[in-house]
């Protein structure tokens, strides 16, 4: 068993009276791929919001790595290691898609880039901006600007804005949602094959059960604030409590 990259322990999150995050506690093993499935409202962006720093919560505590990060600010988790795909990166739409990467590369990297830069240090950020254009499958869209691009193609530009952050834990907040079929099937073979090459520790928040029992080594159940099931997709689907609250609901 790998050592634990994040630890939840006990966390809760109110805003004003309302307990949205009511004491939710478990673990993520290094390089796991898992998912966190619950009704609307059940408070998974809000779980993920607190992981990244955005909201503090009310009690309990978060590892990452062994390291205790509740208190830090988002621009101190990022560097850490935390990218959540769709939000702490931007597209801009005008821009191309290769000056979006470039720009995420650059900005990672703090290089104070100007005409001045000799091209030997250019050359590893072109490199590593190729291999990210190349890796979420968007190196025939270069040149394309970005607000142009397909819903499909903008996610992908997403993951791999998010990945030019070299996360070691990356959170998708429904990564395929207001996709087609198509895209969404694309979607999904590509976050199991960047899963697969780029050895990083991976959580999603899904509706779709397909993917969601498709891809997730673990599932984790989350009921208004409480995880109420933990367990592989086969545990999962036959869990009674499950069932009951969330699956049997034909969502
Ligand atoms: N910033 C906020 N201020 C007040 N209430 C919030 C805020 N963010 C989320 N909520 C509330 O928390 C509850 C859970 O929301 P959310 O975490 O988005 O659920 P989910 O992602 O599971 O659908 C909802 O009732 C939502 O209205
Ligand atoms: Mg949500």
């Amino acid at each position: 068993m790998n050592r634990n990259i994040l630890d939840v322990d006990n966390l809760h999150k109110s805003f004003g009276r309302s307990a949205i995050l009511n004491g939710v506690t478990f673990s993520i093993p290094e390089g796991e791929i898992s998912s966190i499935i619950g009704p609307n409202g059940a408070g998974k962006t809000t779980l993920f919001n607190v992981i990244t720093g955005l909201y503090a919560p009310n009690k309990g505590s978060i590892s990452f790595n062994g390291r205790n990060i509740v208190g830090l600010q988002p621009y101190q988790i990022v560097p850490l290691g935390i990218a959540k795909a769709f939000q702490i990166t931007s597209i801009f739409p005008r821009l191309t898609v290769w000056e979006n990467i470039l720009a995420a590369v650059i900005t990672h990297r703090k290089k104070n880039l100007d005409f001045m830069t000799p091209l030997s240090k250019l050359a590893p950020i072109n490199e590593r901006a190729q291999e990210l254009l190349d890796s979420v499958g968007l190196s025939d869209y270069a040149q394309y600007q970005s607000g142009t691009l397909a819903h499909g193609n903008q996610k992908r530009l997403d993951i791999a804005l998010s990945l030019a952050l070299s996360p070691k834990l990356l959170l998708l907040d429904e990564p395929t949602a207001g996709m087609s079929p198509e895209e969404r099937r694309d979607t999904v073979i590509l976050i199991k094959n960047l899963w697969e090459r780029l050895n990083i520790t991976m959580l999603f928040i899904e509706h779709d059960m397909d993917i969601v029992f498709g891809i997730s080594q673990k599932v984790r159940v989350l009921c208004y604030g409480v995880l109420i099931a933990e367990g592989t997709p086969d545990e999962i689907s036959r869990n009674p409590k499950v069932i009951e609250v969330y699956l049997g609901e034909g969502d």
